[in-house]
């Protein structure tokens, strides 16, 4: 990716001059002010130390940051804490035990309940003790294939309060993804359910966990939910229902404290190459970092906030943003089992209405097919509880941005695009909502605390105006550790590239006021006729167009300019398909950004190639762009989409 030379070809963005600066009332009650950022500049590590008192200690840490052994930082050295204390005892304890931990929605139509931290301490006190007694020790692996339910919550942190790691496995994935995960930490227990709900359908949980097993003869023990009640063999020795381990279990249960570096949990995650990689998180540092910048960017007021993070706690977004950052301030949450168009399209602004949900988060993905769906669907609820709205899992295109201030946070409430990694652990680059004049498609700047900067090929920080890697380039609470197994993957994928610093993988830009706009992952960057080209920067263009919902941009090979620009696009419900319709795209992109951006092809598509999290899988589209066999489709939610796309490819001029 080009260092100086790009901004010229980034003009779709830089032209984007609107600003949304907080409101004075905004502003003048928010958690953070100005200040926070001279705070942290004036000396990092203090204001780590100093923000760490919002956990509850057993033993207060003796040193805040031990770099003696980079990049393998330590957090926090000698203080000890349990998270799930802090998550569910210490509210209890102060009074706040009649306080909604989770409004829980489930698919099926009517089924839903509240859960009060009360409630939630003693189940979670329960599932310690049924682990407990199933021999499950600290530091021993628990695997978690569950759906969207209270109880996966309560598996979770019952592994928290005894020092077991937990591996959440996306109850999305096959039976050959989930055996490769147990393998690869080494879990012999795990827990799920019999099935999971899914638009009317069932996913057979159970029988999924049941095939994996096959390859996973170390496993002694799974606890099944009772949640779809399909039929499940229960392998006899093995298999345990939760309503007869769980639900019998005692009460109470004493919890014991952990080390600050204590292992919490290993997310897996998709690298560069084929092996997923295991990142680890650990107790305090990363638990701290969930609950302050939870409380610190959405500008929580735990009292009266109903905040509702739309993600799967089968990914890290859940991970912090529905488990331990709101757990951890005492916040009350909903916690969502279905499909946003399950039973029908106004399905989220049902429950935002229901609930007076007040914060949400949610990815530009599921932004960008509202607004396929149309604004008069949000139109028919009441969303004015919304106060402050937010984005996460990749670059959001200024018109999503703008669509979802309008129509979602009627105008209003601030947007907080927020950047971060399944490796960051917590959101590291934001707008803060009551200081931050956002400008749509930006994600501003570090947060306080956090140190970023955008790189040359050579490691140099680029100037204002343009665009290289993005780098980390001070450790911060709630890194992760290591890779599970594989120190030296570690180093290799993120403190090689620019030794000492961490490599994100992402490409970024400094405006002229040297705010940073994300621009997709490095690998997605084109180089036609010379010129660097963002995949996401045609999108942004493309979808700014009235006539476009939804766009994907690749890089195909060509003869002539090394790369040429080929974009999938779905169009708007009112648009009309025709022959003209791509010639227009091609100049309004043009137009946009310049005649070098111009797609060489513009196929119009009904549906995109994406992954089970909402990722577009353009290494897919490149396939066909280029004319090759299509690659591995399995990580697709629907295998079938691409069968659609090529034929159309096939068939075009
Ligand atoms: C990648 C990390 C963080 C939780 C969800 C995804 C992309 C994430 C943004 C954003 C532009 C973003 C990056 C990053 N990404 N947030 N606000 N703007 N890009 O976690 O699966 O680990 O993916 O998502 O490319 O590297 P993940």
């Amino acid at each position: 990716m080009t260092t100086t030379d790009q901004p010229s070809t980034i003009a779709s963005l830089a032209a984007e001059d609107r600003r949304f600066p907080p409101s004075d009332e905004f502003a003048a009650q928010a958690n953070v002010g100005e200040a926070v950022y001279d705070e942290a500049a004036a000396d990092r590590v203090a204001f780590w130390g100093e923000r760490a008192a919002r956990l509850t200690w057993e033993t207060p840490f003796e040193q805040v940051l031990d770099d003696s052994d980079a990049p393998f930082y330590k957090w926090f050295t000698g203080g000890r804490l349990n998270v799930a204390v802090n998550c569910l005892d210490r509210h209890v304890e102060a009074g706040l035990g009649d306080r909604v931990a989770f409004h829980f929605e489930g698919e099926p139509a009517d089924d839903r309940r509240s859960i009060t931290y009360r409630e939630l301490t003693e189940q979670v006190c329960q599932a310690a003790n049924a682990l407990e007694s199933l021999g499950v020790r600290s530091g021993d692996r628990v695997a978690i294939y569950m759906p969207m339910i209270p109880e996966t919550v309560v598996a979770m942190l019952a592994c928290a309060r005894i020092g077991a790691p937990h591996t959440v496995v996306f109850a999305g994935f096959s039976a050959d993804a989930l055996a490769a995960r147990i393998l690869d930490c080494d879990a012999r227990v795990v827990l799920t359910a019999d099935g999971a709900h899914r638009k009317g359908a069932v996913i057979p949980l159970k029988q999924i966990v049941d095939e994996a097993l096959e390859q996973c003869p170390d496993v002694r023990t799974a606890v099944v939910v009772k949640r779809t009640g399909s039929d499940v063999t229960m392998v006899e020795g093995r298999d345990l229902w939760w309503h007869e381990t769980v639900e019998r279990a005692e009460r109470t249960h004493e919890a014991q404290a952990f080390d600050a570096e204590h292992p919490l949990y290993v997310m897996y995650t998709s690298g560069t190459t084929g092996k997923p990689k295991g990142i680890l998180h650990t107790s305090a540092g990363y638990l701290l970092g969930a609950s302050w910048t939870q409380w610190e960017v959405f500008d929580l007021k735990p009292e009266t906030d109903v905040y509702w993070t739309a993600a799967d706690i089968g990914w890290v977004t859940g991970h912090s943003y529905i488990v331990y950052g709101p757990l951890s301030n005492g916040t009350t949450s909903v916690l969502y089992e279905g499909a946003p168009d399950a039973p029908h399209r106004g399905r989220w602004w049902e429950i935002v209405q229901r609930y007076g949900v007040t914060v949400l988060y949610c990815a530009p993905t599921a932004i960008r097919t509202f607004m396929k769906w149309g604004a008069d669907i949000p139109a028919g609820y009441d969303l004015s509880s919304l106060r402050v709205i937010g984005s996460v899992g990749e670059p959001i295109n200024p018109e999503a941005y703008v669509w979802y201030r309008e129509h979602i946070g009627g105008g209003r409430t601030p947007v907080v695009d927020t950047w971060w990694q399944t490796e960051t652990g917590s959101i590291m680059i934001s707008p803060l909502p009551g200081v931050t004049a956002g400008k749509p498609g930006a994600a501003m700047k570090a947060l306080p605390g956090v140190a970023v900067d955008v790189l040359d090929d050579a490691g140099e920080p680029v100037p204002d105006g343009a665009g290289g890697y993005l780098v980390v380039t001070e450790p911060w609470p709630s890194m992760l550790r290591t890779i599970w197994g594989d120190d030296e993957r570690f180093r290799d994928t993120y403190w090689s590239r620019f030794p000492g610093k961490y490599f994100a993988g992402d490409g970024a830009k400094k405006d002229a006021d040297g705010d940073l706009w994300l621009l997709g992952r490095v690998d997605d960057v084109m180089n036609v006729a010379g010129h660097r080209l963002s995949t996401y920067e045609i999108e942004s263009a493309l979808v700014a167009s009235p006539l476009v919902a939804e766009a994907a941009v690749v890089g195909a090979a060509d003869e002539t300019t090394g790369q040429a620009v080929v974009a999938f696009v779905i169009l708007r419900g009112d648009a009309a398909d025709g022959p003209e319709v791509a010639a227009q795209l091609r100049e309004f992109v043009a137009k946009q950004i310049g005649k070098i951006a111009r797609p060489r092809q513009i196929l119009v598509v009904a549906e995109l190639p994406k992954t089970r999290s909402g990722k577009i899988m353009r290494r897919l589209l490149r396939d066909v762009a280029e004319h090759r066999t299509v690659g591995d489709v399995t990580t697709l939610a629907d295998t079938t989409v691409m069968d659609v796309i090529r034929d159309g490819m096939a068939a075009a001029p």
